[in-house]
């Protein structure tokens, strides 16, 4: 038992503790009831006769010295923790990721700002459409093309019907007419899709905004001067000019151009060389989209027009590719 006893003196003796966990475990291995120490102790209680003398002081001093070694380990590391405590609290701390708002939403929200000064209110609906709401109430013949497989997702669920991602948010507009009595003015944001081939300009979904004004006596001259103020709002002054359309739930209908010029590189390859650049879909509420709404065309009428979100954040932000978008890099999305 007295070479084990020097043994473990000398164990104790040479012990460190390397990390603040050392020294609890030193704790447990040498001086807790159930360690080496304690243990030979136990054992002492058996031992009689003349060695239990020797023993008994031995195991003392034996205990003494892992009692102070555990003191001593105790105190670095006191002593570390007082200068963890005392660092300079005036040095900046490590910088946190902050998420930034997508392109699309910076431009989206601008949008919805410029036309909620003047009196707009939101609407939304839904992305799964009935035939009704994205093309027989907005007066589509038919036998319109855009009905064509070619351009529409159709969801074919049984026992529902026939069902399609809506390819516009015009369809909006008819359950909000449907919904609510004139004077209504609106806008509508929302993401549409369309079975395009998918290349750096055409995605096979994109975000329109689509606006609504129905009261007594609308003029085209409203529908004018409204986009005059969200032009030079949100693109600065700058010329616009109108051009005669078609779209089956408008007449008259007009698109509306903004000049952009030819000068970098990017405004000629934007408008084809052209200086013009298309934003946007316009018109008058057809009176037949009117009557499917029970709007009586006799008293009311209105404008609508839709423009394409992800065209006007390419032009913002100088986007090359409408792909990068969707994408989800955050070296890309962290720039706006
Ligand atoms: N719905 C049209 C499209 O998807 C855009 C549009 C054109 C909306 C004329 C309108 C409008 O409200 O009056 O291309």
């Amino acid at each position: 038992m007295l070479n084990e006893i020097n043994h473990l003196k000398e164990t104790i003796k040479n012990s460190v503790a390397e990390k603040v966990g050392d020294v609890e475990l030193f704790r447990n291995n040498f001086l807790a009831k159930k360690s080496v120490i304690g243990e030979l102790f136990e054992k002492f209680k058996t031992i009689q006769g003349d060695e239990k003398r020797e023993i008994g002081k031995e195991l003392n001093i034996l205990r003494q010295t892992a009692e102070e070694k555990y003191e001593e380990f105790k105190e670095k590391y006191a002593s570390n923790k007082s200068e963890v405590n005392t660092y300079d609290k005036s040095l900046p701390t490590n910088a946190y990721e902050m998420g930034s708002l997508h392109p699309i939403t910076v431009v989206k929200n601008e949008i919805i700002e410029i036309f909620e000064k003047i009196g707009f209110s939101i609407a939304n609906g839904p992305e799964i459409e009935d035939d009704w709401h994205n093309f027989t109430s907005l007066n589509f013949p038919e036998n319109h093309p855009a009905r064509d497989m070619q351009d529409t997702f159709f969801v074919n669920k049984e026992p529902f019907g026939n069902f399609a991602l809506r390819t516009h948010t015009s369809s909006v507009q008819i359950r909000l007419m449907e919904s609510e009595k004139p004077p209504i003015r609106a806008l509508m944001p929302g993401r549409v899709y369309r079975n395009e081939a998918v290349s750096s300009r055409s995605n096979c979904f994109f975000h329109q905004i689509e606006g609504l004004y129905i009261n007594e006596s609308v003029s085209f001259a409203d529908l004018k001067q409204t986009l005059y103020y969200f032009v030079s709002q949100f693109f600065g002054e700058r010329e616009i000019r109108f051009r005669p359309s078609y779209f089956p739930f408008t007449e008259p209908s007009a698109e509306m151009d903004i000049f952009l010029g030819t000068e970098t590189e990017q405004d000629y390859r934007l408008t084809k060389g052209t200086g013009w650049l298309e934003i946007l879909g316009c018109g008058m509420v057809d009176p037949n989209v009117l009557i499917n709404c029970n709007i009586d065309p006799e008293k009311y009428s209105g404008f609508a027009f839709g423009m394409g979100v992800d065209r006007i954040a390419m032009l913002k932000y100088g986007i090359k590719d409408i792909r990068q978008m969707f994408e989800n890099d955050l070296r890309f999305l962290k720039q706006f």
